[in-house]
């Protein structure tokens, strides 16, 4: 049966010592309480190797923002998978909204990165979400079923299987307007159906899919609480601890 999970992402904040603070702060929240969920915070890749060192990550798992859609060369200020997986991360956010809008990703090169993710035993966590003028003209199905199947429908079932979905509407990213929990859950319900239809009821009960948009311990509880909602990839929250804790305690 599929995992919940609460997911931080940092995205570009923090400093390492500041990182290296806030790991130990969720480190130490999680040493004496047992979560009803996974908790991964996701860190820049400066901070992947510090962290690591000072977090137990049977309880607290480490991933990194991205990863390069190549194994290595002539690629400056790139870094990739195999590169994230010698730190000792073991998940890579692909897909961001902020990274398609922002670094022009495609599906194109997203297939790319996630084979290479899947190949050094990270676990992706993949990111997709319709622009706000996408659901104003009610197509936010067939763009959200477009990036699944344009980026991820070429894997086998078994590979499908190791990916961790992020259903983020880019309209509730970082702007304090969340999806509603009925809109979530009409989304995660529908993706669930794509992944169904493709490689069978199994494979599409056993997926995580995690909701991200500005999601605070004051409304996780009702989104988390809808049946096809299997926890969050956390931004502005995930950057103070008792913030960050208090969605992880949503599933309590
Ligand atoms: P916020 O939680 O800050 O809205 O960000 C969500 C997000 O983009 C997580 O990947």
């Amino acid at each position: 049966m599929r995992k919940n999970i609460v997911a931080g992402n940092w995205k570009m904040n923090t400093t390492v010592p500041e990182g290296v603070a806030l790991a130990k702060e969720v480190n130490e929240a999680l040493a004496n309480y047992t979560p009803k969920c996974d908790v991964v915070i996701c860190v820049p890749f400066t901070h992947l190797c510090p962290v690591c060192g000072v977090i137990d990550q049977a309880k607290l798992g480490l991933g990194a923002e991205n990863c390069a859609d190549h194994k290595s060369g002539a690629y400056t200020g790139e870094v990739s998978a195999p590169m994230v997986q010698s730190t000792g991360a073991t998940y890579v956010i692909l897909g961001h909204s902020e990274r398609r809008q922002y670094y022009g990703e495609t599906s194109e090169t997203l297939r790319a990165k996630v084979a290479l993710a899947l190949e050094y035993g990270l676990t992706p966590i993949f990111c997709i979400g319709e622009v706000l003028e996408e659901r104003e003209k009610g197509i936010q199905e067939d763009v959200v079923r477009d990036q699944i199947v344009n980026a991820l429908f070429q894997l086998d079932a078994e590979q499908f299987g190791k990916i961790i979905l992020a259903y983020e509407p880019v309209w509730a990213i970082g702007t304090g307007k969340t999806a509603t929990a009925d809109q979530a859950e009409e989304m995660h319900a529908f993706i669930r159906r794509t992944i169904a239809d493709r490689y069978g009821e199994k494979v599409a009960q056993d997926c995580s899919i995690l909701y991200g948009g500005s999601c605070k311990p004051s409304n996780a509880a009702e989104l988390f609480a809808k049946p096809d909602v299997d926890g969050g990839l956390i931004g502005g929250a995930s950057l103070k601890c008792a913030d960050f804790m208090g969605i992880v305690k949503a599933f309590d």
